[in-house]
């Protein structure tokens, strides 16, 4: 079995892990930036193809005014500001999925500048998933396939599962061979609903500050471990 071409992660506890030390939960996201570059690292080095990070789900607007900011304001901002520069070097080419109109300007003005630098870069596709959800992903597909059919561009005879998956965010690259999930939760939490149809599960009680690229590597050991049959005998 091949190492995974596409890896995603749902990046969880930084909050239980500051509460554990008696910290603020804002302290357990500026720790889990330390766990994204050595994934970054980790990922780089192993050559695989794409990473997929949810760095921030449609739900978490809900979370408290201040969480919400330092997030969306001030983490994703100055990790752009600091890392790019680096990551462009070592040739990761960065994505950014997800609503980012609902982003603050300066944060969607960063992405904007990050994803033209890295552009032509041909190391580690790093796909950051801000604003993002399953069901969004699948219901702009819709939306969009149902313009196309007003518009009398297609008919609606002509939509198949194929012609959808062509609608849905990375649909030029290779669905995602594995899940990690960190935090002990074991659920999906509106992620890639569309394009987990055949990735491997793997949960980990490890919360994310302290995830790092050793269990990176137990995660994928599992995954090599693992045998696929996508529905075949
Ligand atoms: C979940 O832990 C984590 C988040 C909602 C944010 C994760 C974001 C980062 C680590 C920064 C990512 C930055 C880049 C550039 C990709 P939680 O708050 O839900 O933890 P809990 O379950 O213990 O409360």
């Amino acid at each position: 079995m091949k190492m995974p071409h596409h890896v995603a992660i749902i990046m969880d506890g930084n909050g239980r892990w500051a509460n554990k030390r008696g910290l603020p939960r804002i302290a357990g996201h500026k720790i889990g930036l330390e766990s994204v570059r050595a994934v970054i690292k980790g990922c780089s080095e192993k050559k695989i193809e794409v990473l997929t990070l949810f760095a921030f789900s449609t739900e978490n607007w809900e979370r408290p005014k201040d969480e919400v900011g330092y997030l969306t304001g001030q983490l994703l901002v100055k990790a752009l500001e600091e890392e790019m520069d680096e990551l462009h070097k070592s040739g990761v080419q960065l994505r950014v999925i997800g609503e980012i109109w609902r982003l603050d300007n300066k944060l969607q003005q960063k992405i904007a500048d990050a994803q033209k630098l890295t552009a032509g870069n041909l190391g580690l596709k790093l796909v950051i998933a801000i604003s993002y959800s399953g069901r969004w992903d699948i219901t702009e597909a819709v939306r969009k396939l149902c313009g196309e059919v007003a518009a009398g561009k297609i008919k609606a005879d002509d939509i198949t599962t194929e012609k959808i998956g062509e609608y849905i965010s990375l649909h030029d690259l290779p669905e995602p061979d594995l899940l990690i999930r960190t935090g002990g939760e074991q659920r999906i939490s509106n992620f890639m609903l569309w394009q987990f149809a055949y990735t491997e599960l793997y949960f980990t009680d490890v919360l994310w500050p302290d995830f790092r690229e050793k269990e990176l590597v137990d995660a994928l050991n599992v995954y090599v471990s693992r045998d696929r049959r996508f529905g075949k005998c």
